[in-house]
This record gives C-alpha cells, structure tokens and sequence, in this order.
C-alpha cells in the first residue's frame, strides 16, 4: 500500500474550515451578515467561481455541468480514467451555518491538493463535486442536482417554480447555463467508481462520545409534502368569530396535529412544519389561504408512510370541521439509503488507521450520498461539530477534528486504490 504522509497534511483542517467562513459571506452569501445561498442565484455562482479557483490552484480542472454542480476532476494515471468523487452540497438553508456541505468540498480539495503536490496518481480519477440544490430552499424540491447527476431528475423538474414563480427553466436561463441540456448532466454509470461525502454530523452523538469523525451506516427516509389551505379572507373587526373561514388557525391546528404524529414511536420518526406563508399577511385581515410544508422522516420507509398517510388524514379532518378547503401535494419521496457495506468497511478501516473509534451512526439528515446510491456504491464521513447544532448559524467545528477528517479521508484513498488493485489483479 502506498503510504500516507500524514505531516504534509498539516494545516489542511484550518484551510477547509477558513474557506467555508470565507463562503459564508457576501457575496457568497445573498444576505449581508449571514449565510443564505439557494440554488442559481448570484450568491451561488460567486460560490461556484471561488471554489473553483480552489480547485484548479489544487491541481484540478473544473466545469460546470449542465444542472449548475460544479466538478473538479485530478485525472488519474490514464485519462478518461473512471473516478473516485468526493463531494457535498454548495447550497444552503436559509440563515444557515457555514460548514453544511461545503466542509465536504472544501476537504475534497483538500486532499487532491495534497495528492497532487506529492505527486501521487491512481488508476482512477479523484473528483471532487459541489451539488447546487440538495436542500430544496428554494424551489419545492430537494435534491435537484444530485438527481439530475444520477439521471434520476423528475421529468418536471424544469417547470418547478420559486415562491417568485420563477421556474428552474428561466433559472437556469438566468445562471448563464442551458435550461434544455439540464438533463444531460446524467452521468455514465461507467465513468463512476464510487462516491464520498464527507458532512457534518448535525447531531449530538460524536461530541457526547468524544470522538471526531464516525462512520454512516445509513441514511433515514424523507418525504416533503406542501399544503395549501383556503377558507375566506375577511375583515378582522367585522367578522365575527363563529361566522370566519380563517385558513391560519385551521392551519395552527393542523400544525399541532403533526407535532403529535411527529412525537409517536419509533423515536426516530421526526415531523416538521419549517414554512409557512399566511395570505394577505394583513394585521386587520382574517387570514383567507395559508401554505406550509410539512417534512416527515423515519429510518424506516413503513413508520413513515404511516406516519405521513395519519397527518394527511388528520389535516383533511381538522380543515373539514372547519369549511376550509384543502390540498396536501406530495413534492419529494426519498427511501432510507443505506451506504455499501464494503465501502464503508474501507471507511471503518481508514478510521481505525487514524487512530480513532469507528463509531457507526445513521444519518436523520438527508444527504447528496443518498440519491448518489443509485449511481454507485457510497459511503458517509461524519465529523462532530458542537453542541450537534444545524441548520443554524451558531454552525461550528473544530478544525483539529477536521484536520483528522482530511487524514482518515487520505488513508481512505490509499486504502480504495489498494483494494482496486487487488480486484483487478483477480478479475
Ligand atoms: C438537509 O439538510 C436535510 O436533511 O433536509
Ligand atoms: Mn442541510
Ligand atoms: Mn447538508
């Protein structure tokens, strides 16, 4: 096995998490003093541009395909070798912190960057990949790059429109990119060997067990749904209490609802109302339509069509007794995804070498990984961040962890190209 040199590797965790701050300003940000950066907006070009110049000053070459991810490719031995991919997403939720998903990238680059000043090439490529829109901030969908990637895009993805009613075609338009070769940015199953995504944990397990970096297992089941509920704008002092179709209290009862589905068993099963928008949004208005979203996860697929289909049924209900009208769309369905067991075995592997406990987790977040899984075999890297906090800008890690991060994720290579290796001299 070709050997790591660990020392080379020094200041890598500084620099990945240093470059993800840098991100999270404008204008790589859409908002001054914090992080908002949603898919095909100039906030996500900026991002795009930055982070490819980081890719070409660590040795790579880097594109934009037609779905707006950005691709760093470190050619192997051969040209047109197939590729090893590390990546994440580049987006962002709204208010966000700073290392979901770009810590990934940034560590991706990272390691081709010292590769490449060693010298060291492989049978297959290494590319590192930025994903556009994995958390669906702001078109009603999810995972839209990376489904474009594993050609498993919806057929309407292009008609989906912004709260703007801006649709992905003229976004795309917009961007600089062609709205009509979006789905070429399938990619040949033949030209992947695997992928990795390095993320951060979101939860509290790492830090509460001491330890770094762990290990997925697996990634938890989701479906987005978006609800719309009309009853009858009125005026707020006329309108006595018992003659209103107000749409906002049907909607605070439903909310209620799915809170109490969300809190049954299996513990993992978690339900979230996240959006809402209340129409007209008058104080002297009684509200005549309000829309939400409604996310319900579970590691299991049944608990969670179960739990979906009884919220469904329960907003049906409440908006029935009440003389508002209802409609419940499903947008996203993702089944749980499990990551390769041989992959991940390398992974445990590489963090064992690393001088760290592989601790297996499962992921209640969902990740580019899971709709990756389609395409080729995938594994996870979990890295602690503190106090387990997400989605928040109070987002923070370490950068000695990330540092050690970067060590396991090269042993990982050293490791894949060793067992390559081995197969193709047995095949
Ligand atoms: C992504 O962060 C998600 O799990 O929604
Ligand atoms: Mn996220
Ligand atoms: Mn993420």
């Amino acid at each position: 096995m070709l050997n790591v040199q660990v020392q080379a590797y020094s200041g890598a965790g500084a620099r990945a998490v240093e470059r993800c701050d840098l991100l999270g300003l404008p204008p790589h940000s859409s908002v001054a003093d914090a992080l908002t950066r949603t898919y095909l907006t100039p906030a996500h070009k900026s991002a795009i541009v930055q982070t490819s110049h980081w890719m070409r000053e660590a040795g790579m070459s880097a594109r934009t395909d037609p779905a707006g991810n950005l691709i760093g490719r470190y050619e192997g031995l051969h040209e047109n070798a197939p590729a090893l991919i590390f990546g994440s997403h580049i987006d962002s939720v709204r208010n966000a912190g700073h290392y979901d998903g770009p810590l990934g990238i940034m560590l991706g680059i990272e390691c081709v960057a010292m590769l490449a000043q060693a010298g060291q090439r492989f049978p297959f490529a290494i590319e590192v990949i930025a994903f556009g829109d994995e958390e669906g901030s702001r078109f009603p969908t999810a995972m839209l790059t990376s489904r474009a990637f594993a050609g498993t895009a919806p057929v309407d993805a292009l008609a989906i429109c912004d709260t703007d009613g801006v649709s992905v075609h003229q976004a795309l338009g917009e961007f600089g990119l062609d709205p009509v070769a979006f789905f070429e940015a399938r990619r040949d199953p033949n030209s992947v060997i695997a992928f990795v995504e390095a993320h951060i944990e979101q939860g509290p397990v790492l830090e509460a067990e001491d330890l770094p970096v762990g290990m997925v297992t697996g990634i938890a089941s989701q479906l987005r749904y978006r609800a719309t509920l009309k009853g009858m704008a009125a005026h707020a002092g006329t309108a006595s209490m018992n003659l209103r179709s107000d749409a906002l209290t049907a909607a605070a009862q439903c909310v209620l609802a799915i809170e109490t589905v969300g809190g049954r068993l299996p513990p993992d099963l978690v339900a979230t109302v996240g959006r809402m928008v209340v129409i007209p949004n008058a104080p002297n208005v009684v509200p005549g339509e309000v829309r939400f979203t409604l996310d319900v996860r579970a590691g299991s697929q049944e608990a969670r069509n179960r739990a979906a289909d009884d919220i469904c049924a329960e907003i049906e209900r409440i908006c029935s007794e009440r003389g508002i009208e209802s409609l419940v769309e499903q947008m996203l369905d993702l089944p749980p995804s499990p990551c390769d067991p041989q992959l991940s075995a390398t992974m445990l592997a590489a963090i064992h070498a690393c001088g760290v406990h592989p601790r297996p987790l499962v992921s209640g977040a969902g990740h580019d990984a899971m709709i990756l899984s389609s395409l080729c075999p995938t594994t996870m890297l979990f890295l602690r961040c503190k106090g387990g906090i997400s989605h928040n800008p109070a987002e923070s890690v370490d950068p000695a962890d990330v540092q050690i991060a970067a060590e396991v994720l090269l042993e990982f290579i050293h490791r894949f190209a060793a067992e390559q290796q081995e197969t193709n001299l047995g095949a």
